[in-house]
């Protein structure tokens, strides 16, 4: 199998690998890099459970190739915190319980991430529109949504 040695930045750092051509972003994050926040779902780009944002876009990260990821930039849930505090959109999820079993919610906050980065006041719509790719089976999304907009009403 060819090996491909790759340069990117991941969560704010320089990382240099050698990847296999087919070997998928998530493995990279969770089998080799220990950042099993992003969780690994159906493996086919149906359920976001994989969720990260790729150059400021969310992207499901069991469809990227890591051969793929020359000087690209890669944010993960575990590049949130700073300081040791949460992100406010992790506080936010928090504050409106929404999250049961919780498999989604990296996912679903690095969606939410992407969209608020890009829109600073979305409407229910847009909001519907960027985690639609985000499956949740607990929720019920209302509590999702919730949360999502007042994070974009706080920090106004
Ligand atoms: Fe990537 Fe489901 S695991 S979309
Ligand atoms: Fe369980 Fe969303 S909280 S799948």
């Amino acid at each position: 199998m060819n090996k491909h040695k790759v340069h990117f930045m991941l969560n704010g750092n320089v990382t240099e690998l050698i990847v296999d051509t087919n070997e998928r972003l998530i493995d990279i994050l969770r089998d080799r890099l220990g950042l099993t926040g992003t969780k690994a779902g159906c493996g086919a780009g149906e359920c976001g459970a994989c969720t990260v944002i790729m150059d400021g876009e969310a992207v499901n990260a069991c469809l990227i190739l890591g051969a793929s990821l020359e000087n690209h930039t890669i944010l993960t849930i575990e590049g949130l915190m700073q300081d040791e505090k949460l992100h406010p959109i992790q506080e936010a999820f928090i504050r409106h319980n929404a999250l049961q079993c919780g498999f989604c919610t990296p996912g679903l906050i690095m969606s939410t991430k992407a969209l608020l980065d890009e829109t600073k006041h979305p409407k229910r719509e847009e909001i519907k529109q960027a985690i639609a790719g985000n499956l949740c089976r607990c929720t019920g999304y209302e509590q999702v949504m919730e949360a999502i907009e007042d994070v974009a009403d706080r920090r106004e």
